[in-house]
């Protein structure tokens, strides 16, 4: 202990910075602190049961809670604090609960499967998207009469608007369980299916998404290579071949799709800056394809036709709060999860940190009186960061000692497994040799693989808003959406709206109409 403290001293702890702020000295302050949490947790004592008008889920792919741990850490210190003390976005929500992430086939999951989970309220097989797990990975007999529809198409059927917004494809695993039914994740385009496959009838995923349910109001992310034509050649990245279109079916589902919105405020946009141009207020449909693929990380994302996740939620919100009737909005943080596998830990945390910035501005977008807003996880990954690293040492930097057994430095962050296993000279590389801040350095891993994976232990889900209170203890992952939907009266379970609906449609049109529904609200439930 004293060696350790030592050499720390000899490090940087003892070079000038104290180690945290003057006032933590004093026990007045975390007991006005603690005070002061507690004066306001007895104040919103009081359950909101108002209907849910509005839905936003914020799905941050991968995000377990040590990435939420030290995205918080990393948003305090990229804002001059020493970063534990910091409060994320998400941390401020009144209600947390944990899910079980697990998929009908496998104890560490994957992201369709639980997709299907937290979208369809039906826990599924790994791989798969918005079937049960009748349905088999791969084997497009077993789809037909296994389909399971989404939170939001019921949200669509009971006159909402609906959104997804996400950093990945529009057509991965995340956001397909919203719209599509299928065996296998990985049909994205037809030409990604066996002919068999085709021949028998299944559908690939982008062909879904513009088939299953009409009409999506907003769609913004990246994926447009899976919409044109085979060979056809990219708009952004004309002379590169692997960017160019896939469909074996020669169709062009974007101009299918213009030709279906031409009368109807629709507008396709593809790059940032014609998308900023764009006057939410005079756009009813939006087709956003930004990227081939998927939209870079935000610590390299092009300006000029790139928006940030962000940007996209902003307008998502704008779009869609226009419906009197109200919208559901599916936000996925999706490379939080890239990052990860790669095991760039750098990526990882920044695209968790652009997700909280995302969360904020949802929330000046809308009020907790009328919206149910969760933010949660699909999986967690083998990410973690230990090392005994004193207060405010710097998220991706070292430990504060040696290894005791190798005699070499270790960064704070590693995973248990990896691209970033790696040998020198037959032991472990020393870090203090290389540069470990660097955006795509990849932290050090007990095992190799060329993709790091995901984490099996259960993920927060943040809530707030009306009847956020019911997400409280360890869930399936599966009852999320039944939750929203109750809350917004929509879905299987609304025998308790019916009384309310009557008496009181217009939620919340006037100050008056407000609190002549907090009233009935408070004689009914
Ligand atoms: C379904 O397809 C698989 C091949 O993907 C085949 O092995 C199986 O026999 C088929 N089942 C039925 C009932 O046709
Ligand atoms: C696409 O281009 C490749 C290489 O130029 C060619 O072999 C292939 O026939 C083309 N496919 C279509 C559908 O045009
Ligand atoms: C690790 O690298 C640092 C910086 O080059 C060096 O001072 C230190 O001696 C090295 N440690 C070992 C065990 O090789
Ligand atoms: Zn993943």
């Amino acid at each position: 202990m004293i060696t350790l403290t030592i050499w720390a001293c000899l490090t940087w702890l003892c070079q000038g910075r104290p180690q945290f702020p003057e006032h933590e000295r004093n026990p007045s302050y975390w007991n006005a602190e603690a005070q002061r949490r507690l004066q306001h947790a007895l104040t919103t004592e009081e359950l909101n049961r108002n209907v849910a008008k509005n839905l936003i889920l914020f799905l941050g792919d991968g995000m377990g809670i040590p990435t939420v741990t030290a995205a918080r850490i990393l948003k305090g210190q990229l804002s001059g604090q020493s970063g534990e003390e910091n409060q994320l976005e998400m941390d401020k929500f009144p209600y947390v609960a944990l899910a079980k992430t697990y998929n009908t086939n496998a104890q560490v999951a994957d992201s369709a499967g639980t997709a299907t989970a937290f979208l369809c309220g039906v826990k599924a097989n790994e791989g798969t998207v918005g079937v049960s797990a009748a349905a088999v990975r791969g084997q497009c007999n077993t789809t037909a009469g296994n389909e399971v529809t989404s939170i939001l198409k019921w949200a669509k059927d009971a006159g909402k608007s609906v959104g997804i917004v996400t950093t990945t494809r529009v057509n991965h695993a995340t956001p397909s369980a919203a719209y599509a039914h299928c065996v296998d994740r990985d049909w994205l385009s037809d030409s990604d299916m066996p002919l068999e496959a085709t021949q028998a009838g299944c559908k690939d995923i982008a062909l879904q998404l513009f088939e299953n349910i009409p009409n999506i109001d907003v769609v913004m992310g990246g994926g447009r290579k899976y919409m044109f034509p085979k060979n056809t050649s990219d708009v952004e990245y004309p002379r590169e071949r692997r960017h160019a279109g896939t469909r074996r079916d020669g169709r062009n589902l974007v101009e299918e799709w213009k030709d279906r919105v031409r009368n109807m405020r629709g507008h396709y946009v593809w790059n940032r800056k014609d998308f900023l141009a764009l006057n939410p207020n005079n756009v009813d449909y939006i087709l956003g394809l930004f990227e081939p693929g998927d939209l870079p990380y935000n610590l390299e994302r092009n300006t000029e036709n790139d928006p940030s996740l962000t940007e996209m939620v902003d307008f998502a919100i704008k779009v869609l709060k226009k419906n009197p009737q109200g919208f559901y909005l599916l936000v996925e943080g999706g490379r939080i999860d890239h990052g990860h596998h790669e095991g760039k830990a750098k990526q990882a945390l920044h695209e968790a940190v652009e997700m909280d910035r995302a969360i904020l501005r949802a929330a000046l977008l809308t009020s907790q009186h009328d919206t149910l807003t969760v933010v949660t996880a699909d999986h967690s990954h083998v990410f973690n960061f230990g090392g005994y690293t004193r207060r405010g040492n710097p998220i991706f930097g070292l430990a504060p000692m040696l290894s005791d057994v190798d005699q070499k430095p270790f960064t704070s962050i590693l995973y248990g497994n990896g691209p970033g296993y790696k040998l020198v000279n037959g032991g472990r590389e020393n870090v203090s040799t290389i540069d470990y801040n660097q955006n795509n350095y990849q932290a050090q891993a007990a095992v190799p693989l060329r993709m790091e994976t995901h984490g099996g232990e259960d993920v927060a889900i943040f809530s707030k808003g009306p009847l956020a209170h019911l997400l409280h203890g360890v869930k399936e992952q599966n009852y999320i959406p039944h939750v929203m939907a109750y809350a917004a009266c929509i879905g299987q379970n609304k025998q308790h709206c019916i009384s309310a609906r009557n008496q009181a449609p217009q939620l919340p049109a006037a100050p008056l109409g407000q609190l002549a529904v907090l009233v009935l609200a408070r004689l009914l439930w």
